[in-house]
């Protein structure tokens, strides 16, 4: 069951408003605030999307949802937290302005996560003058109220004691934390993808393929592999019965020819964006975004699933985690009034112990 009591949400769009729908879907109060306008609309159509998957995980019924209120200043959102989470633009200036502001209001023990895909925590924290030890980066992958992983790095102002209760806040929405060991640009989930995208490019702008085969070359091929057993345990299974070792004797020289384009980007002109756009359009088929992300959550619930029943029934990968979580949801439900226990929890919870001064971080 989740240790928040309250949690604030800065920004409120594809990615903010994915943290809003899995903290109110776990009955969590939420404050939010976003200057755009348009922000509650898109807020409510992504809840639209969020409930219609879950009513699919938890046929039972689902958990009081928790109250979602939208601030007029950060200070008002983030008045009463005891976790926050950051989902503004990818701008250092603009992440500096925001949590500079969060961490001058929000109270002192609450956990500041950031969804930053790429920016180092240690970079960001300088802004923060009163309590830079408890940010740490939070980052979820879309759509973050369906995919478990959430990728955890702490700069060097950071408390281990702030990493400890963030992975505790994920995990008590259903998240897998993966503690990141050592601070770098982009970590590492976006790392492999900005590697994986950037030959992408060069394929489609080569005239080898068109954004249509690429997808089908992956989903149809190793996107399944991926899926349930990752990179590398798939290589050992590839290696037959020597297996990784033997994976590595036959494709590793095989590295240095190289296929790929390596560090080589293509220019990302107006021609590049007209050919990758186009095809876009063609492979749609007409669907529109938000057609495109109910087909893509039941998808996802579906493979979550059928992930959940396998292992001898106790689940394997993201299967074995939706099992529990699905279980734990369906249990939160049939508690209610659903807070008050969380409520207990969070008050006995100290996150960061404000006086402490910010200690060596661990090496390694
Ligand atoms: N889109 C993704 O797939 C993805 C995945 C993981 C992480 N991220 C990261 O999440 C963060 C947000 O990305 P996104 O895709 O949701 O962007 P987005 O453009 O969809 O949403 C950003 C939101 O922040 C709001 N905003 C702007 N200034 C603000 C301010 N001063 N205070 C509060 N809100 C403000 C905007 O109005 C907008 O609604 C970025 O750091 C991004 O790198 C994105």
């Amino acid at each position: 069951m989740s240790i928040i009591n309250k949690a604030a949400a800065i920004g409120g769009g594809v990615i903010g408003a994915g943290w809003v729908a899995r903290l109110l879907l776990n009955g969590i109060d939420v404050s939010i605030f976003d200057p755009d306008p348009e922000a509650s609309r898109k807020v409510s159509e992504v809840m639209k999307g969020a409930r219609r998957a879950y009513k699919q995980m938890v046929p039972g019924g689902l958990p009081k949802e928790g109250k979602l209120t939208f601030a007029k200043t950060i200070a008002e959102a983030v008045a009463d937290a005891d976790f926050i989470q950051e989902s503004v633009p990818e701008r250092l200036d603009l992440k500096h302005r925001v949590l500079a502001e969060i961490d001058l209001y929000a109270p002192a023990n609450a956990i500041v996560g950031s969804s930053t895909s790429g920016i180092k925590p240690t970079d960001m924290q300088v802004a923060m003058k009163k309590h830079p030890e408890r940010l740490v980066v939070g980052h979820p992958f879309n759509p973050v109220y369906l995919l478990p992983l959430v990728e955890i790095v702490g700069g060097e102002q950071t408390f281990p004691e702030a990493i400890e209760v963030a992975k505790e806040i994920y995990a008590s929405i259903g998240m897998k934390p993966v503690v990141i060991r050592k601070e770098i640009e982009a970590f590492v989930g976006d790392r492999l993808l900005e590697a994986a995208w950037r030959e992408a490019l060069w394929l489609i702008k080569d005239g080898i393929c068109t954004v249509e085969e690429l997808d089908d070359i992956m989903r149809y091929g190793f996107g399944l592999r991926w899926a349930q057993m990752g990179m590398f345990q798939v290589y050992r299974v590839a290696g037959g019965e020597a297996g990784m070792r033997h994976f590595m004797a036959q494709f590793g020289p095989c590295l240095k020819w190289p296929w790929t384009k390596l560090m080589d980007v293509p220019e990302f002109n107006d021609e590049l964006v007209d050919l990758i756009a186009t095809q876009s359009d063609d492979q749609a088929h007409g669907l529109s975004i938000r057609e495109l992300e109910k087909i893509r959550d039941d998808n996802l619930v579906a493979i979550m699933d059928a992930l959940s029943k396998q292992n001898k029934g106790k689940g394997w990968g993201a299967g074995a985690l939706h099992k529990d979580y699905t279980k734990q949801l369906a249990k939160l439900a049939a508690k209610k009034p659903a807070a008050s226990r969380a409520a207990e929890k969070a008050k006995a919870s100290k996150p960061v112990k404000k006086a402490e001064k910010p200690k060596k971080k661990k090496k390694g």
